[in-house]
Order: structure tokens, then sequence, then C-alpha cells
């Protein structure tokens, strides 16, 4: 029997392409799925949020399960995709944030900085990412709410 796999969006803008390649092929070699909003090719004047956001919009609406945001820094990445309702996103470089933020904040995109991250660092970071799961009741729940309320108000 063949068993649906979890699908990943991913994206990056040129500061994140490289990186974007490498995570999209260790994802796939893991047994993920993966839909990538690109860029699909290397043009150094392109722009992160033509990528994080239509990214961003498909994690919201739940057509993939997380996403990664891949810019230079990473920041822009995160202000683009932090703009999106739905989205609770972190620029992260710790393996400790990268769980921590989905198991009490619920992260549900992680941006990376593709020129900040070597790979390998990388790769254990979008593991623990995935494999969080948030807990999503008591204080957690409590504090997600208010940060709820201030996104319905800003509309
Ligand atoms: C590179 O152009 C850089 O500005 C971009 O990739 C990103 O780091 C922005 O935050």
């Amino acid at each position: 029997m063949k068993l649906n796999k979890v699908v990943i969006g991913i994206a990056a803008d040129h500061g994140g392409f490289e990186l974007k390649g490498k995570i999209s092929a260790l994802l796939k070699t893991a047994g993920y799925g993966v839909k990538d909003f690109g860029a699909f090719r290397l043009v150094p004047d392109d722009d992160y949020p033509d990528f994080v956001v239509p990214l961003s919009r498909a994690v919201a609406e739940g057509k993939v399960f997380r996403g990664l945001a891949i810019c230079g820094s990473g920041v822009g990445a995160c202000v683009a995709a932090n703009k999106v309702k739905g989205i609770r996103s972190a620029l992260i470089t710790d393996p400790f944030s990268a769980h921590q933020g989905v198991e009490d904040d619920n992260m549900n995109v992680m941006c990376l900085g593709g020129r900040v991250t070597g790979y390998a660092l990388a790769w254990e970071l979008v593991k623990n990412f995935l494999n969080a799961r948030y807990h999503g009741t008591g204080r957690f729940k409590r504090r997600l709410d208010k940060v709820l309320k201030l996104e319905n108000e800003a509309e």
C-alpha cells in the first residue's frame, strides 16, 4: 500500500536558491513530497515576496503541511511570510528554537538564511521543525489566542 506523502512547501529568492536545492533534495530522500514555489532559476535581482507569499498562502490554506522560506539572511522572507493571515513564521538559526517554535508557538513557516546557515545545520533545523507538534492547550493556546485576536482586529 502506498501511503500519501506529507508535502512540504519551499520557496527562496536568489539569496536562498542554493540552499533550497539542497534542502529539497534531502526532503525527497527522506520521503517527503516537496511543492516548490520558486525561484526556479538563479536570478540575482529577484524579489523574495514573489516566492514567499504564494508559499505562505498555501500553508495558510492547508495545501501544504508546513513551509520553508529562504532568502539571504532569512529576514526578508520572515517579514513577508508574517504578513499573510494565518502564518506564524520565524527566522531560525538554532536547533532548540526549530522545535520549540512549533511546540509553544505553532510556527508553520520556518525561515532560513541561505547566506548564513550551512546546509548541514539547516537540515537539522528542518528535521526538528517538521518533527515537532504544537502543544495546543493551556498557556500556549491562551497566548496564541491573543495573537489571533490581534490578527483579526487588523482586518
Ligand atoms: C539579498 O538580496 C537579500 O537582500 C535577500 O535575499 C534577503 O536576505 C532579504 O532579507
